[in-house]
């Protein structure tokens, strides 16, 4: 229907006679003169009708998002428009063809759209339209092609695995689908395909990926929804070492092919421990400092009574020094602000102190000794205006809290390169932890994580001493990727299921097929999964999942658009043997 898009008509092509289509972006009237801007995916072009078209009246007549086929003649405006690639040319139209209509939109289409988030996902195909959502998707596009070019050249298949399966375990809750042929019992959707990838490592398939949909029936942040997409990747006979190496040259690939950008490898590794210690999460923003320090030593022996509780009960006390802080941030801004955003992560309290020339300052000088002053400002390296912050607490609580003041106070400070991809490993991770609330232990990946097997014994005695084969990848505070080595021994898996409290029949009911495929020689395996969305969303600059997908949920789990989740007739209810609760309407 067409000769070029709108974004490829320039002053060279004046003279020559092309035919367009497009959305009406705008129309403007100016009497005796009629100008459209038609839009595609690739940009706009203008479209002229002057005083003496015959097609001017008709033009007058077209509305935003008709659709239109437009020939004619590329001439040189007259006035230039330097903000749009094609602002030097028109085209002169002698031939329009308007191929359908539309009604009002409910919302502006351009980038700068006031419409609420709730009638932009009501009527998504119209939100899309807008070029940002068209060049995200783009870059989706770009990153999956780029993914499966890398991929196949290095010798992986592509592999589909089923939706329609059995509970995979990743810690979150699973959607179920109820079997007609089989009453009362129900299908789950993958939480990923961990276990199909190992299956397949098992049947001698030694490198697959999958381009994966997940689905998670979690509560939703702006980073994360009930169904997104993995890049998942598989190897057997392979090393830690390996399944890295290949990851980075992976990122390096995509960096190189979608935003030409090359990154620099290998990635820095920080150890799981580590990273808690000083940045207060597994999953730090390493483009600016402001790490956390432990000054518990510093404070063993005071009498200030919030320090000394904390301290008595096993916690911790641990500031950041905000350099050149103390002018930026006043009393108020610090009891208030800064307060309520540790708070969010249970802090009781936020004390500071001001390095001014005489030493430290502050409403927490006053608990303090001489001695426990200086003894901080030098394990802070304060140096004169800088800014000191304090929380005590249990350790989690303080990492919590001053992890997450960290990345507050850099936005503040604006300590954020934006343009900076600072990809890092977090290594040497454990294979549990104890959950408080639950009273008993949970994987820190998941429950198929190799390791070493001198620890077997550990695992018996103090699961949570056990160090796993277990990596993530982050960049720019969000967990991208996460991996690990598998169990390939089925005596190992087993005792790794009684650890978590997993007894024999329900071991054999939920995961007998694995075990059993660990019995008949599965090599040596492991890999790891990429976070597709959140990987557009860092290469494509939005911190809203919802922009890189599609067709989204919203944080209580609705589509809009289609009214997803709805109701479902009596009669197929009946089918599956099912019946709603009869409170229920
Ligand atoms: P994991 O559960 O860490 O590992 O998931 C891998 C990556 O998927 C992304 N992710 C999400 N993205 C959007 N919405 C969500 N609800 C969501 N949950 C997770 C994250 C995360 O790093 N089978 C293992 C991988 C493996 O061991 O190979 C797994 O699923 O970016
Ligand atoms: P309070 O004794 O509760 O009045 O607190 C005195 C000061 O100590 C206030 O500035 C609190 O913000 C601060 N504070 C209280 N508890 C903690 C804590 N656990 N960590 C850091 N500062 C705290």
């Amino acid at each position: 229907m067409k000769t070029h898009h709108n974004n490829a008509l320039r002053i060279e092509h004046v003279g020559e006679r092309v035919v367009l289509t497009g959305f009406v972006a705008r129309r403007r009237d100016l009497g005796n003169l009629v100008f459209i801007d038609l839009r595609d995916g690739e940009g706009i072009t203008q479209l002229a009708f002057d005083s003496d078209n015959p097609l001017k009246d008709k033009a007058s007549a077209i509305k935003s998002e008709y659709v239109l086929r437009a020939e004619g003649v590329v001439r040189e405006r007259s006035s230039k428009n330097p903000d749009l690639p094609s602002g030097d040319i028109e085209l002169d139209v002698d031939a329009l063809d308007v191929l359908n209509t539309a009604k009002q939109p409910p919302m502006l289409i351009r980038d700068e759209t006031d419409a609420l988030e709730e009638t932009r996902l009501r009527h998504r195909y119209l939100d899309l339209r807008r070029p940002r959502l068209q060049a995200l998707m783009k870059l989706r596009h770009s990153i999956t092609a780029a993914t499966r070019e890398f991929l196949n050249q290095e010798g992986f298949l592509e592999f589909e695995t089923p939706i329609l399966t059995k509970s995979t375990p990743e810690g979150a809750r699973d959607y179920i689908v109820p079997s007609r042929l089989h009453k009362h019992s129900f299908y789950a959707l993958p939480q990923s395909p961990q276990l199909f990838k190992q299956l397949l490592m098992s049947a001698g398939f030694e490198r697959y990926y999958q381009i994966a949909r997940c689905f998670r029936d979690e509560d939703l942040r702006s980073d994360r929804q009930p169904e997104f997409t993995q890049i998942d990747i598989e190897m057997s006979l392979i090393d830690q070492e390996a399944v890295l190496d290949l990851t980075e040259r992976l990122v390096a690939h995509i960096m190189k092919a979608t935003r030409g950008i090359e990154v620099k490898t290998p990635f820095p590794r920080i150890p799981y421990h580590e990273a808690l210690s000083r940045y207060g999460t597994d999953k730090p923003d390493t483009r600016f400092g402001l790490e956390l320090v432990d000054l518990s030593d510093v404070f063993a022996q005071t009498d200030f009574k919030v320090f000394h509780s904390v301290l008595e009960s096993d916690g911790r006390i641990k500031a950041i020094n905000v350099e050149g802080g103390a002018a930026r941030f006043s009393r108020k801004d610090i009891e208030k602000d800064l307060t309520s955003e540790v708070a969010k992560y249970g802090a009781k309290g936020l004390l500071f102190l001001r390095a001014e020339a005489e030493g430290l300052k502050g409403p927490a000088a006053k608990f303090s000794t001489e001695e426990e002053l200086t003894a901080t400002a030098a394990r802070m390296e304060a140096g004169e205006g800088d800014l000191l912050l304090f929380v005590a607490d249990r350790v989690q609580t303080v990492n919590a809290a001053l992890g997450h003041l960290r990345n507050v106070l850099a936005g503040k400070l604006d300590l954020i390169d934006a343009d900076t991809f600072d990809y890092t490993w977090i290594v040497e991770w454990p294979l549990f932890e104890y959950d408080e609330d639950e009273g008993r232990y949970l994987a820190l990946h998941h429950p198929f994580t190799r390791f070493p097997e001198k620890e077997l014994d550990t695992l018996k005695e103090d699961p949570a001493a056990v160090g796993a084969f277990g990596y993530d990848l982050v960049a720019q505070g969000q967990e991208l990727a996460g991996g690990s080595l598998r169990i390939h021994n089925a005596e190992m898996q087993r005792e790794v299921f009684r650890a978590l409290g997993i007894e024999e029949a329900r071991q054999q009911e939920r995961f007998g097929f694995l075990l059993e495929a660990l019995e008949y020689g599965t090599p040596p395996h492991g890999g790891i999964a990429f976070g597709l969305d959140r990987f557009v969303m860092m290469l494509g600059k939005t911190d809203n999942i919802r922009d890189v997908i599609p067709f989204p949920k919203t944080q209580s789990g609705h589509c809009l658009l289609t009214g997803a989740p709805g109701d479902v007739d009596a009669s197929q209810l009946n089918e599956l043997g099912l019946k709603k609760d009869k409170h229920e309407k």
